[in-house]
């Protein structure tokens, strides 16, 4: 999170004697990133939160590669993962690399009787469908349509559901995700010409504190594995913390398009960055107003980076039966561009209400046996004229 953030209570200085109202002592938690040298926050806990009391075992969740090498345009219809109750469970991965998985969720029901908790990745949860509240060890979230959750590395976390009829685009990234660094100062500060600012950026609200012990499972992924690890303290059990590392949510709605006289290039509408991968939001918008200016794209040749776009809502103005759920992989190394007729459609238009998030990875993607089979296999041939 690029601002400072307090919640709860904490003593006066850091790494000092902290007490309850018994006498004991609060247990404190550096909780950082980088070594000691990215962001960190300072948590105070009931009890020590290194109470592991049983691994139980462990089950492989390494994504299953159907197509290892791709030159071809994909389309994929990401509405046709089936729902499934268990959130976990309910999670499949599209695409992946060693940087990335882009993973499709449609959950039913609230997280059962488990945490959970990514040790490897931060990962960020566009909801497209559904309603409810992400619960953290840092504190919760309330979330809706359109909001992007952003979950670092580490963070345990639950998920309740108001809604049964829920759909995820999540964005599971090896490397931090951040904020890019063009929209901000020397200090952080969100400058003036990014598309959000920190108002726009929600911040934990409501802890959870927990004085319990027990048996407490906490499914951790780590390499691959999703780790049954019991723990004998709630892992809620957080009376305060303060620093830069906690998770956050930032609604699609509240990004300011950055328009132009002629066509904007995608960059105006980055939202986050690693350094392996950029994400994007499209979002509804004034079209450029040049009187001869061409609203759809370009061709492009992105030869060094696939790009991958989930719709989300509205009229895809640059592609041809494209519908809400769906995902298109425009891989690395071949040209694309508008489809048949969008450019002529799209001359004289004035606005569009198209909602998209796209991600940009500068590896190239797999796909997976999952992936494949939501796959259209003739979509790679829809930019043929011929075909109209
Ligand atoms: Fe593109």
């Amino acid at each position: 999170m690029p601002f400072y953030h307090k919640l709860g209570k904490i003593p006066h200085k850091r790494h000092t004697v902290f007490k309850k109202p018994d006498g004991s002592l609060y247990r404190e938690q550096l909780f950082g990133t980088i070594g000691f040298d990215g962001m960190s926050t300072n948590s105070y806990h009931e009890h020590h939160p290194t109470q592991v009391k049983e691994i139980l075992g462990h089950k492989d969740v390494t994504p299953k590669i159907a197509v290892d090498t791709n030159l071809k345009s994909y389309r994929f219809h990401g509405f046709k993962t089936v729902p499934q109750p268990d959130y976990l469970k309910s999670r499949t991965t599209v695409l992946h690399n060693t940087d990335v998985n882009i993973i499709l969720a449609a959950p039913t029901q609230s997280q059962g009787d488990y945490f959970y908790k990514n040790a490897d990745a931060d990962e960020l949860l566009f909801i497209h469908k559904g309603k409810g509240k992400l619960r953290t060890h840092l504190g919760n979230l309330d979330f809706e349509y359109g909001d992007y959750l952003l979950i670092p590395r580490g963070v345990i976390y639950k998920i309740d559901f108001e809604t049964e009829d829920n759909r995820m685009f999540i964005v599971e990234s090896r490397r931090p995700i951040y904020t890019p660094k063009r929209y901000r100062n020397h200090f952080g500060q969100l400058l003036e010409h990014a598309p959000f600012c920190e108002r726009d950026l929600r911040q934990p609200y409501e802890l959870e504190t927990n004085d319990e012990k027990g048996d407490f499972l906490i499914k951790v992924k780590k390499e691959n594995q999703l780790f049954d690890m019991v723990y004998a303290t709630h892992p809620f059990d957080v009376v305060g913390y303060d620093g830069y590392n906690y998770p956050y949510a930032f609604s699609i709605h509240d990004f300011e398009p950055i328009t132009g006289r002629i066509h904007q290039p995608p960059p105006v509408h980055q939202t986050f960055e690693t350094d392996a991968f950029v994400v994007c939001s499209f979002c509804p918008r004034l079209y450029d107003y040049h009187p001869e200016s061409i609203p759809a794209p370009y061709n492009h040749s992105n030869i060094d980076s696939d790009e991958v776009l989930y719709y989300v809502d509205g009229d895809f103005m640059s592609r041809n039966d494209i519908e809400a759920g769906h995902i298109s992989l425009h891989p690395a190394g071949i040209p694309h561009g508008p489809h048949p007729g969008a450019v002529e459609r799209s001359i004289g238009q004035t606005k569009t209400e198209e909602l998209a998030v796209m991600v940009d990875t500068f590896k190239p993607l797999k796909i997976t046996e999952e992936g494949m089979a939501i796959a259209d296999d003739s979509y790679h041939k829809s930019w043929i004229e011929d075909d109209r």
